[in-house]
Formats: structure tokens, sequence, C-alpha cells
């Protein structure tokens, strides 16, 4: 039975009708917009564009290509990738163009199940195809249809593919929600505004427009926006405490293949007495924020046929917690230091897949030093 609804909602919602525009065709009015929008992860989404998808993806379900409900949803052969009765293919602009513009524009409405979230799409047959979005009275264009929906206000329109994803055991792997299992504004920390118009011409006279980068984990400037570091410690005394706020809109790890940690240290006279971990930041659990799954023998797996959890450390948007050490007692002019740091794939993943680059690399958050008196 639940196969059957799925299948019959997966055909409504998966049929977009008017004529695919590629992503290419809005840069000739969108200009800005469309720079963002190609150098994002949005645009990258697709395994002929992000390494480390290709990679997992082949390694997870080599035969079919599920994951296009949300990395190449505008596939024409959505179906038929997702059954593995075709193949994705780089000649397809539908999935080069990963998470496009034009499939981004059509979404009316997000229905939220039990265990998974579904896109619906502006379903008419037209010409020209109708674009959604948030803009007052917006100008007309001889490309497209322009009409605003709420979805594209109240970030409801991010949940069909970052609400939520279970594995077929009914273990969650990706969760997007806030503190309260509900959408927090996405856009608002998401899509800042920038100076400028939504079109090149701008006739309605526009002077800012909602941006397009969708900066998140791979930008030091978001990473310093993600947690707040608060160092309490003081002289004779052999106890730190460390409290680490979450100021995001949702948990800290959403994306389970992610390391974030606080790294602290004690400085005396210009040498390191103390720190929480020597090599491997998981010698500290508390401080280390990952999830890792386990098959049913309990052994290490992957997430699309995991059990449960192995290691599973989070915490949730706008939460907070403390971190007790016991430490050498404290003199005056000892120097503690507590920064956040965070890899887009925890370095053991990333040396075993063989990745370089931004997967490799260190991204600085808050860094915070306390000098004791
Ligand atoms: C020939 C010029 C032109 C092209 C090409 C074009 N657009 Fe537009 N688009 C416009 C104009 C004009 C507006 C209204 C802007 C305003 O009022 O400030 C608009 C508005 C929009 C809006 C806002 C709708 C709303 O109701 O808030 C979206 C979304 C949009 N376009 C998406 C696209 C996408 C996606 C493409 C490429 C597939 C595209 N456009 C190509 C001219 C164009
Ligand atoms: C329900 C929608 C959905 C499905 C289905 C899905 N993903 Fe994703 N995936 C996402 C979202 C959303 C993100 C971004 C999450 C984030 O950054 O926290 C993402 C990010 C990723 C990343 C991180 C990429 C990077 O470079 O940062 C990998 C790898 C990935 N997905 C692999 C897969 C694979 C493999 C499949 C299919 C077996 C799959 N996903 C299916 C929604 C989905
Ligand atoms: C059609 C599915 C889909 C929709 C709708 C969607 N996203 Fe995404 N998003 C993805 C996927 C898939 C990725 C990961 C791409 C990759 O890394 O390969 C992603 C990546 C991101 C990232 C970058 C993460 C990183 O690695 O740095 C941010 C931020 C983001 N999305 C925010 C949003 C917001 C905010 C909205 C709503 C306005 C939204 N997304 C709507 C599928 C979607
Ligand atoms: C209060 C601001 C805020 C809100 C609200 C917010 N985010 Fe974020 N988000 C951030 C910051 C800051 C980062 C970058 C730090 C990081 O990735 O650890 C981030 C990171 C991300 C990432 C990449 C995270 C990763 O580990 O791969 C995705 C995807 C994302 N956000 C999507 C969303 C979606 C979808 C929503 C709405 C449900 C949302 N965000 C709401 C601030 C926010
Ligand atoms: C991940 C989904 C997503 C993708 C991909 C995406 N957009 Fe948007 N876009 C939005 C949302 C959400 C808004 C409304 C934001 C707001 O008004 O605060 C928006 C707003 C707009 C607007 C109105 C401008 C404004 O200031 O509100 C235009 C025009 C637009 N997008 C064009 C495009 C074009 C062109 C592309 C591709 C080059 C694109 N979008 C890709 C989600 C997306």
């Amino acid at each position: 039975m639940k196969i059957i609804i799925y299948t019959v909602l997966l055909l409504v919602s998966t049929s977009l009708n008017a004529k695919y525009l590629d992503t290419k065709s809005c840069k000739e009015c969108h200009d800005m917009i469309h720079y963002e929008h190609t150098t994002s992860m949005h645009h990258k989404s697709s395994i002929f564009k992000n390494e480390l998808h290709k990679k997992i993806k082949a390694k997870v379900s080599p035969d079919k290509y599920g994951c296009a409900l949300c990395h190449t949803p505008g596939a024409s052969n959505l179906r038929a990738l997702m059954t593995g009765e075709e193949q994705p293919s780089a000649k397809s602009t539908e999935q080069l163009d990963g998470v496009s513009c034009f499939y981004c524009h059509q979404i009316t409405k997000v229905l939220e199940l039990k265990h998974k979230n579904i896109n619906f799409y502006s379903n008419k047959k037209s010409e020209k195809p109708t674009f959604l979005a948030a803009l007052d009275k917006p100008d007309t264009s001889d490309k497209h249809k322009s009409k605003s929906n709420d979805i594209y206000k109240n970030s409801q329109v991010c949940m069909g593919c970052h609400g939520k994803k279970y594995n077929s055991n009914k273990v969650i792997i990706c969760n997007g929600y806030n503190e309260f299992n509900k959408t927090s504004d996405c856009i608002k920390c998401h899509m800042p505004k920038n100076p400028g118009g939504t079109t090149k011409l701008n006739k309605r006279g526009r002077t800012q427009y909602a941006s397009h980068e969708f900066l998140g984990i791979r930008s030091n400037t978001m990473v310093k926006k993600a947690v707040e570091l608060y160092i309490a410690a003081s002289k004779n005394s052999d106890m730190l405490e460390i409290t680490i706020t979450n100021k995001m809109g949702h948990s800290i790890i959403m994306q389970p293949m992610r390391l974030k940690y606080i790294k602290t240290t004690i400085e005396r006279s210009g040498k390191i007495i103390w720190s929480n971990f020597k090599t491997d930041p998981m010698e500290d659990k508390e401080a280390t924020f990952t999830i890792l799954f386990k098959d049913k023998d309990n052994k290490q797996s992957n997430p699309a046929i995991a059990k449960g959890f192995k290691f599973n450390n989070n915490l949730k948007a706008n939460s907070t917690k403390t971190i007790k050490y016991n430490i050498p007692t404290l003199q005056k002019g000892d120097i503690i230091n507590s920064s956040w740091i965070s890899y887009v794939v925890r370095p053991s993943l990333a040396s075993k897949l063989g990745l370089e680059d931004e997967y490799t690399k260190e991204y600085k958050g808050v860094s915070k030093i306390l000098e004791i008196k």
C-alpha cells in the first residue's frame, strides 16, 4: 500500500509540463542571480559537478539513482533514473543543471509526510512557464509569467529537499528542522539581500534582490556565524567550562558526513600545557559533532543500510550545552583558546575516498581567548 501511494505521489508531483528552460537562458535578464546561482552548491548538485556525491552514489547505490529526487530533480526521466531503468547522462542539460532555477521556481507546495517530504509543481500545460517567488507586483517578461507564493516567503520551499531523509530501515539520515520540529527562516540567513535589481533592466526600480549563492559550510564567513563559544575559568581552579550555543535554524549536523568540533588549549609561558585532544577530535566526544552509523552487527556502516547510530553527537537549533574539563590548576597569565572548526567531510572518510581541495580544507569558525588574571 505504502509503495503504491509513494508511486502515485511521485507521478503527480514530478510532472512538470512546461518546456524546460535551462539555467543559462535566465542570464540574459537575471545576470547577477544567474552568476551567484552557478557558483552555488545547488548548481553543482549532480554527479557530474560534485565529486563527493558521485563517489558516495557509486558506493551506496551503483545501479539506481534515487538521489535524483533532490540532486537532479528537474530530470525529464526522473522516475527511470530513480528505478534504475535509465542511468544519469552528462548529455542532459536538465541533469547538468542540478537543482535548477526552472525547477525551484515552479514548486507550488511542499507536502510533509511522516518519513519524507514531497515537492509539488504548477501543473498547468502552457507555452510559457509560471515562475513563483515573492516579488510584489512583478514586471512582465516575454519569457515567463510570474506569480507570488507564500512558500517563497516562509521558507517552506526549502523543505521538500532539506526537510528529512530516512533510509529503508527508518533510520533518520538528514534533518533540517529546528528545535520545535518546525521550519526556520532559511531565506533570511541563506538568501541575504544584495543591492541592485532583480533584472538588468530593472524597470520596477528595485533597490535590492535576494542573493542566490546559498552559502553554508564552505564559507568561512558563514561558519563564523554557526555557533557562539563561552569560556569560564579562573585562577587556582582546576575546572574549565566551555559553553557552546548553536545559533543556526537547524541542528549543527544535518548532513552526517560533516565533522565539526571545538578545539581548546591552555598555554603557559608560550607552551601548550593542556588540550582537549591530542591528534583526533574524537578523543573528546562531547566537543565533536558528527554522525556515524552502524549495521545490524553493530559495525560501522554507510547510512543507506544503517540500523542505528554508532556515534551521534548533535545540538539542536538555538540550543546550548556546557562541557566540563578537569585541567591543571590555572595560574595568572595562562591563556585559554577555544575555537570552532568544520570539515565538509570527516578527514578519515575524505582520504579513503581520495578527495581533495574543499573536502580536506579546515573551515575556521569563532575563536575565543581568555587570559587568566
Ligand atoms: C527576457 C527577460 C527574462 C528572462 C530571460 C527571464 N526572466 Fe525572470 N523575470 C523577468 C522580469 C522582467 C521579471 C520581473 C522583475 C521585477 O519585477 O523586478 C522576472 C521575474 C522573475 C521571478 C520572480 C517572480 C515573482 O513572482 O516574484 C522569477 C522567479 C524569475 N523571473 C525566474 C526566471 C528564471 C528561472 C528564468 C530562466 C529560466 C528567467 N526568469 C528568465 C525577465 C526575465
Ligand atoms: C530528500 C532529498 C535528498 C535525497 C533523496 C538525497 N540527498 Fe543528498 N543532499 C540533500 C541535501 C538537501 C543536501 C545538502 C545537505 C547539507 O549540506 O546539509 C545533500 C548533500 C549531499 C552530499 C554532500 C555533498 C557535498 O559536497 O557537500 C552528498 C555526498 C549527498 N548528498 C549524497 C547523496 C546520495 C549518494 C544520495 C542517493 C543515494 C542522496 N544524497 C540523496 C538532499 C538529498
Ligand atoms: C530540489 C531540492 C532542493 C531545494 C528545493 C532546496 N535545496 Fe538546498 N540543496 C539541495 C541539495 C541537493 C544540496 C547539496 C548539493 C551538493 O552539495 O551536491 C543543497 C545545498 C544547499 C546549501 C549548501 C550547503 C553546503 O554544502 O554548503 C544550502 C545553504 C542550501 N541548500 C539551502 C537551501 C535553502 C535555504 C533552500 C530554500 C530556499 C533550499 N536549499 C532549497 C537541494 C535543494
Ligand atoms: C539563524 C540563521 C540560519 C537559519 C535560520 C538557517 N540557517 Fe542554515 N546555516 C546557517 C549557518 C551560519 C550555516 C553555516 C555553518 C555550518 O554549516 O556549520 C548554515 C549551514 C547550512 C547548510 C550546510 C550545513 C552543512 O553542515 O552541510 C545547509 C544545507 C543549510 N544551512 C540549510 C538551511 C535550511 C534549509 C534552513 C531552513 C530550514 C536553514 N539553513 C536555516 C544559518 C542559518
Ligand atoms: C533552491 C531554490 C532556488 C533556486 C535554485 C533559484 N532560486 Fe530564485 N528564489 C528562490 C527563493 C526562495 C526566492 C525568494 C527569496 C526572497 O524573496 O526573499 C527567490 C527569488 C528569485 C527572484 C526574485 C528576486 C527577489 O529579490 O525576490 C528571481 C528573479 C529569481 N529568484 C530568479 C532565479 C534564477 C534566474 C535562478 C537561477 C539562475 C534562481 N532563481 C534559482 C529560490 C531559488
